[in-house]
């Protein structure tokens, strides 16, 4: 990290934790970002069809309006979610709403789909494809939400879907954040089936004849088995592209350390590593390796995203790391796994895929 990231890294995190955010994206908006190229060729993977520089992902709900996807790419992120988006804005829930816990290298939000909805979204992506209408390179996902008053909730994906179509390289159906009440439920038996069924048909309407951006379905780590298998049945029936796994965990594991610790919300950092991955890897059993695995949850090195690849992931996300490290770390993990692929004899990262079973 160069000397003056580091001291915007610093100077941030003196500022309370949204503001921190806010400031964070603005500069960003303005070419201050960290510019790194991760040029290693045995990370280049492909997962449901699109083909990343590097597995390394921005989680959603960092840039939930799609301000700066372009400014993380250029950070050196192989694909940036963006969202998570729903139909009409809406302001979340009363602040404060974000907390850090600095002990724990850890955060808790009930943001609640804080967001300017899906026509300043669809705008924002219009603007970058103009932009970038020579030089299209970088993954862009849309992850989709549903306003908390919506009175059909899954119809609000379908919203999603059709008024960004077009607009980004995948889409991504986020039923698992805790911040919504009543959300979770569609993670769940009929509302899953109903979601997954009326996805499926929409996707077939909005298609033709075309091939579709891949469709990924992002699940809690507050799940067991029997769910697990389940979700896992139903999202290769529906023909779902894959699953990303995790969102923030209603859990609190007994090691947290700080006074914040009881904040209502979702938990993620670093605490959330281990069990977001025994989830991944549940996933990966239950799936046999044949549905593409994204896993995310807690990733604070090069050393966490290998264990997630190994333990069933095609690609990773973070998102919690990034408030104590800086967007310059997105390239270290990147250095730092392409090292550990070498030493340990992997050519390329997708063998390295599923090699750790049993987690
Ligand atoms: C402040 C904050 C806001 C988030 N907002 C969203 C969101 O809008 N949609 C979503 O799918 N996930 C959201 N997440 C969850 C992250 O995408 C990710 O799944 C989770 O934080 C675990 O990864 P991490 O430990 O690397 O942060 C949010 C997380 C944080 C910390």
């Amino acid at each position: 990290m160069s000397v003056f990231h580091k001291l915007g890294t610093i100077l941030i995190k003196t500022l309370p934790p949204e503001t921190a955010h806010k400031a964070a994206l603005k500069a960003l908006s303005f070419g201050l970002g960290p510019k790194r190229v991760c040029k290693h060729d045995n990370l280049k993977i492909k997962i449901a069809g699109i083909s990343l520089p590097n597995p390394i992902g921005l989680a959603a709900g960092f840039d939930k309006d799609a301000e700066v996807p372009d400014a993380m790419l250029a950070a050196g992120f192989g694909f940036v979610e963006c969202g998570s988006v729903t139909p009409l804005p809406q302001d979340g829930n009363h602040k404060p709403r974000l907390f850090r816990l600095p002990e724990d290298l850890a955060v808790i939000n009930r943001m609640g789909f804080n967001n300017k909805g899906l026509d300043n979204f669809a705008k924002c992506l219009r603007r970058r494809k103009g932009q970038n209408s020579l030089k299209k390179d970088g993954i862009v996902g849309a992850n989709l939400g549903a306003n908390k008053d919506a009175k059909d909730r899954a119809a609000d994906y379908i919203t999603g879907l059709s008024a960004l179509w077009g607009l980004a390289d995948y889409f991504t159906v986020n039923v698992s954040s805790p911040n919504t009440p009543g959300l979770r439920d569609l993670q769940g038996g009929d509302a899953l089936e109903d979601l997954l069924g009326r996805i499926s048909d929409a996707r077939q309407k909005l298609t033709g004849d075309a091939p579709s951006p891949p469709i990924f379905l992002k699940v809690a780590p507050d799940l067991d088995f029997a769910q697990i298998e389940r979700i896992t049945e139903q999202a290769r029936t529906y023909g779902m592209s894959g699953i990303i796994v995790s969102n923030t965990t209603l859990a609190r594991p007994e090691f947290l350390k700080s006074s914040y610790k009881t904040e209502t919300g979702g938990l993620s950092g670093a605490p959330l590593m281990r069990m977001s991955t025994r989830i991944l890897n549940e996933f990966y059993t239950a799936s046999a390796g044949k549905i593409p695995l994204i896993g995310v949850g807690g990733i604070t090195n090069g050393g966490d995203a290998y264990v997630k690849i190994r333990a069933g992931a095609s690609a990773v996300q973070l998102y919690s790391a990034l408030v104590y490290a800086g967007p310059s770390l997105a390239a270290e993990i990147c250095d730092d796994l392409a090292a550990r692929l070498k030493a340990d004899g992997f050519t390329n990262v997708s063998e390295a895929v599923g090699t750790l079973s049993g987690q």
